[in-house]
């Protein structure tokens, strides 16, 4: 049975258009929680476009099922991470120019850099997840990191234009999903995951964990988080 964690990242984006205090993303991670969300993410960015430090401070504080934090591998999130105490962390690419996470991290080129991250991070007792394309080689690069999770990333499957073109998509996130399952490292997936194109994973038994959050909150805007939450479980609990 798979478990849904919730990305409020979103929430923080609608306060921040205003630059007030209000819609707060830490309400709605605890209305998450109440709908049946099993996890609670955030992406504290270099440049705090959304989410900021008080945030992620007080999801510490009331998050109750697991906080997965989000961020690049650069010493001043892992040292925020340290003194945070995030059950997760999940290290992502961050290019200040992007609208979004763009790709998965190339772990490949980097191996030292991240052994270094992880080293640290699960010296203090954090897990730690690295977003990676579907590709095995990049699952193999985690793996030998020290990695306890992958999650793969899904955009490019979100994003194709044609039925063809979006079960060749899904057949690479298989393939990646069944090496990680080789290294027994657990399986999240996430990244432009919406209520129609999230049916396909019921055939990909592997996941664990779909982390997903914009198109929760865009259902959330027109008929409230806790609903946009649950019709989101009714769809994955299965998988
Ligand atoms: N997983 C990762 C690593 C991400 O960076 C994001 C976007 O913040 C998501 C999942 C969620 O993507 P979406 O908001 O498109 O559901």
């Amino acid at each position: 049975m798979a478990r849904l964690a919730v990305n409020v990242d979103h929430v923080a984006t609608v306060r921040q258009a205003r630059g007030i205090d209000v819609p707060d993303p830490v309400l709605a991670a605890g209305l998450a929680e109440l709908a049946g969300a099993e996890g609670i993410i955030c992406h504290l960015r270099e440049d705090r476009r959304h989410i900021n430090d008080r945030d992620l401070r007080l999801l510490r504080d009331t998050v109750k099922t697991k906080l997965n934090m989000e961020m690049a591998a650069v010493d001043e999130m892992v040292d925020i991470a340290l003194k945070t105490g995030p059950d997760l962390v999940t290290l992502v690419p961050e290019k200040r120019e992007e609208l979004t996470t763009e790709g998965g991290l190339d772990v490949k080129a980097k191996e030292e850099h991240y052994k270094r991250s992880v080293e640290r991070l699960k010296g203090a007792g954090i897990e730690v997840s690295f977003f990676v394309d579907p590709d095995p080689g990049q699952i193999k690069a985690s793996h030998q990191c020290g990695a306890d999770i992958v999650e793969i990333h899904t955009g490019h499957y979100a994003e194709a234009r044609s039925e063809s073109e979006a079960i060749e998509q899904f057949g690479r996130i298989v393939t990646a999903a069944e090496s990680a399952a080789e290294f027994d490292l657990r399986i999240s997936v996430g990244h432009g995951l919406n209520y129609v194109n999230v049916k396909r994973f019921r055939t990909l038994p592997l996941a664990d964990e779909y982390s997903i959050g914009h198109s929760i909150v865009a259902r959330a805007v027109l008929v409230g988080f806790e609903r946009a939450v649950r019709e989101m479980i009714e769809l994955v609990k299965d998988f």
